[in-house]
């Protein structure tokens, strides 16, 4: 491994095994918990460490996102969430994400119409399109297009070539948008839209969402700060595990559109990115207040598989700040709209009065996250359920594709390969010991 220069605390971690004591060196972070390097710890001492789901491991050293999970913070390369949020748009928060400090007028300038430049795929995609049944998923699609385009962008698969990773990830942001509009427009069996690059991102979204051959789409610059708010605050959020996914795929080597489709696989589950499609469908079963108690008493009881969701966080164990800012969000859009009263609206800040005020919630330190109110503005603009996951795989490419760029620029990358606690049979004899189980 090459050596790299780190900001080594004065102490060192011991480890006793057996009467033996290791030393590691400890590193400190710029903010949040220092990290012990046991990196040599198998080659002196033959032992693994084990932490099943990465409770208390860091997988990489990385300058991006910053958290701070008991105070509710979260910073984009040193920028509050809650300024970027206010200030800036999306694609200035793609380029600080890539390029570690904020544009100036003129490289934003010019880095938007880099990115616009990709909105257009190549026509061929359209009859892959054409490929998948009109009621997939659009996440299923999105995984599929998304692996596809290294078949068409053949002239940035290198790696190791800056410029080619550059574009690629300019590709990735800008394709991502028009990929995820058409698995929409083809979800409901409409033409699609080509689209229009004297729009912003989030515009041009709205508008290949929801202009058709018929009727443009007329966008409400309400509907598309909202948008864009909802394509900032998902735009990165350190090693979470479709980032770790895409990091782990890229460390073999693997090229850039293919990592990002492993990183849209690993969206989609609903612990991570599919929550805020389950949170909506959620609020809509539990349907009235009047549930409310029934729901938080299932959510409680550990033989029941139901949780809560747009609720709890691995990192957070205050309230998301993403979800704060949704929800101030949440009102101003439904009143745009024309819904005074959303009686989802209603019951999700019941459901959130009620669980915070519960030991069970209280004591594990379950706070609504950004998947809570995100589905109630995408609903109200008109999405249905199945695209929130989609859009938030589009905000994400963000995030990937600057950890993929740090990733790959950093010295002592090599290629990912955790260890194991083997539990499984000693050696056996074939043909001896088949199984009596008729089960399988
Ligand atoms: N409802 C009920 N109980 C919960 C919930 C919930 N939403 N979340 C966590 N718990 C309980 C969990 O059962 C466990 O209890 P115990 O200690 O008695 O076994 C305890 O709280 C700790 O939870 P955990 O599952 O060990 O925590 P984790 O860090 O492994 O999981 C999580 C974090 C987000 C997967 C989990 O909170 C969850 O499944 N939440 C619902 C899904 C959701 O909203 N996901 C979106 C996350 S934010 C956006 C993103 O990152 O994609």
């Amino acid at each position: 491994m090459r050596e790299k220069k780190r900001n080594l605390t004065k102490n060192k971690a011991k480890l006793s095994i057996n009467n033996k004591t290791y030393e590691f060196p400890i590193y400190k972070s710029t903010e949040g918990e220092s990290v012990i390097d046991i990196s040599k710890l198998h080659s002196i001492a033959n032992i693994f460490t084990y932490d099943p789901g990465f409770t208390s491991t860091a997988s990489c050293e990385s300058k991006i996102t910053f958290i701070d999970g008991e105070k509710g913070i979260l910073r984009y390369r040193g920028y509050d969430i809650e300024e970027l949020a206010k200030k800036s748009d999306f694609i200035e928060v793609v380029n600080l994400l890539i390029y570690g400090d904020l544009p100036n007028n003129k490289q934003l300038k010019k880095y938007k119409r880099l990115i616009t430049r990709h909105t257009l795929l190549h026509d061929q995609i359209i009859n892959f399109f054409q490929g998948f049944r009109r009621d997939a998923h659009p996440m299923a699609m999105m995984v599929g297009v998304m692996g596809a385009l290294s078949s068409f962008y053949q002239d940035t698969l290198d790696i190791h070539d800056a410029h080619q990773r550059q574009e690629a990830t300019r590709r990735i942001v800008a394709k991502s948008a028009t990929i995820g509009a058409m698995a929409y427009k083809y979800s409901i069996g409409q033409s699609f839209v080509s689209p229009k690059n004297n729009l912003s991102f989030s515009e041009n979204f709205l508008h290949m969402c929801f202009s058709n051959t018929a009727e443009e789409y007329k966008i409400s610059p309400i509907l598309s700060k909202a948008m864009d708010t909802i394509f900032i605050l998902h735009a990165d959020h350190e090693q979470n595990a479709s980032t770790s996914t895409v990091r782990l795929a890229g460390s073999s080597g693997a090229n850039p559109f293919a990592c990002i489709a492993a990183g849209v696989s690993s969206l989609w589950g609903p612990a991570h990115g599919g929550a805020n499609q389950a949170a909506l469908e959620m609020l809509e079963e539990i349907g009235t207040s009047k549930n409310i108690r029934k729901y938080l008493n299932k959510a409680k009881n550990k033989k029941d598989p139901f949780k809560l969701m747009g609720f709890g966080h691995r990192v957070y164990k205050n309230y998301d700040p993403r979800a704060k800012i949704l929800k101030n969000i949440c009102q101003k859009v439904l009143n745009h709209v024309g819904i005074k009263n959303d009686p989802i609206l209603k019951l999700a800040i019941d459901l959130e009065k009620i669980a915070l005020r519960e030991k069970y919630f209280i004591d594990k330190k379950l706070y609504p996250n950004v998947d809570f109110y995100s589905g109630i503005i995408l609903r109200a603009i008109g999405f249905p359920p199945e695209m929130f996951t989609v859009i938030f795989a589009i905000a994400r490419t963000a995030g990937w594709t600057a950890q993929w760029t740090e990733m790959i620029e950093d010295p002592i990358q090599k290629i990912g390969r955790p260890r194991q606690l083997y539990t499984g049979n000693k050696p056996l004899k074939y043909g001896k010991n088949r199984s009596k189980k008729n089960t399988r």
